[in-house]
């Protein structure tokens, strides 16, 4: 009955862990839940305020399908702040998330026979809006490089039918930073052999002091002409059910993006725009800054925790609020009898038999690390990571 497109095609597997950990809850087990994609605080109240002074304005009406004109001139404040490069408000777009704004640029930038490079591990939906959009996703290996893209490498993996790449920094699953000098490699590549770079910086004021975020417009102005922004409110902001993101980029391909979304889902829920408004302006910057705050104390915890544990090693993450330890010396291993086969098989027995939620790695293309989330209260962290030291020293 399905469409051929559909083969092979399956949902998120990062939503999928959630839900299991959801409904092992719903039965009164208390799981950890270190698959979360988001912060688990509570939007701002100033953001909050915004949506119901917009319901009581009667704010119900369709918008332009990639926003109303003020928050677009905030969007475009926003990127040129970070780029340094002036966009104006037809330059940027507002959508309901980043997943939607990635989606869409694939969708308008490549087709059949494009093949497109993601570093791998990647975020677990990269590859798949590629393919939807009919290109070929190339997976370039990094986890022998600390998950740094090697540039070498990346020179290697181009070819004639290379259209474009998609990074992202501060990077999921990893927590990994790209370096200035690699983004200006890495440009200085896009610019030789004409590719189209989506950069993907839904994490970007979340990295750690020293470490910090680079924009490749930033470095590279010439970048601009080539490349697509993209932004998201989800994490920073803790708005992730809201559905919040934009992207910036060369006029030709925001206005085909309008016209894609026009057809698809018109404009993200205006009442939702009014809270991105007021999400991005100055009266929120305190609020990032504290949720970087509570993070920074929560990965210093939660990495000090893991590196107890003998066998699991793990890079150190310098962004976002991942770490992605190697798990493949417990894949020889068994729990009682039963063997941990494989990546998924041991997600499955830490749910079951320690209680605690991760993402296999293989939701990220890899079959040797799993994905903990640190944005969960520092006691949960604590607990968690003991259950899973308890359960590592079980296996024989
Ligand atoms: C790297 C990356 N890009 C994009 C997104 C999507 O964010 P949004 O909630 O804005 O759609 C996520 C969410 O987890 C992500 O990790």
């Amino acid at each position: 009955m399905l469409a051929e497109r559909m083969k092979n095609f399956s949902g998120s597997q990062t939503s999928g862990m959630r839900n299991r950990a959801r409904k092992l809850r719903a039965e009164g087990v208390h799981v950890v839940n270190f698959a979360a994609g988001e912060l688990d605080r509570d939007t701002s109240s100033s953001i909050k305020d915004a949506v119901h002074k917009a319901i009581e304005s009667g704010r119900t009406q369709y918008t332009d399908t990639l926003g109303i004109a003020e928050l677009r001139e905030q969007v475009a404040r926003k990127v040129t702040q970070k780029t340094g490069a002036t966009y104006t408000a037809d330059e940027v777009g507002f959508t309901a998330g980043a997943k939607q704004a990635l989606f869409n640029a694939n969708f308008v930038l490549f087709q059949p026979g494009d093949e497109v490079i993601i570093p791998s591990p990647y975020w677990v939906t990269l590859p798949e809006q590629v393919r939807l959009a009919g290109a070929t996703p190339v997976a370039l290996p990094t986890a022998h490089n600390d998950f740094q893209i090697n540039i070498d490498e990346l020179a290697k993996a181009i070819t004639p039918r290379t259209r474009g790449l998609i990074l992202n920094t501060p990077h999921n699953p990893t927590g990994v930073v790209y370096p200035a000098t690699t983004l200006k490699k890495v440009a200085e590549l896009a610019l030789q052999h004409d590719l189209v770079c989506l950069f993907d910086e839904c994490y970007d004021e979340l990295v750690y002091a020293p470490a910090a975020h680079h924009n490749i417009v930033k470095l590279v102005p010439e970048m601009k002409a080539r490349t697509v922004l993209i932004g998201s409110l989800s994490k920073s902001y803790c708005m992730a059910g809201w559905r919040a993101g934009f992207f910036a980029a060369p006029q030709p391909v925001v206005k085909a993006i309008a016209n894609l979304q026009s057809h698809i889902a018109s404009n993200p829920s205006n009442l939702v725009q009014y809270a991105a408004l007021t999400a991005l302006a100055p009266i929120n910057d305190a609020f990032v800054a504290g949720n970087l705050e509570q993070l920074h104390s929560q990965r210093d915890i939660a990495r000090q925790l893991l590196a107890k544990i003998p066998g699991l090693p793990f890079v150190e993450p310098e962004g976002a609020f991942y770490l992605f330890p190697d798990v493949s010396s417990l894949l020889n291993k068994s729990f009682k009898g039963q063997p941990v086969e494989n990546v998924e098989r041991l997600a499955e027995m830490l749910l079951e038999h320690a209680h605690i939620a991760v993402v296999p790695g293989s939701a990220f293309g890899s079959d040797r690390h799993v994905r903990i989330s640190y944005a969960i209260p520092t006691k949960e962290i604590v607990a968690g990571l003991t259950h899973l030291d308890q359960f590592v020293q079980s296996l024989s």
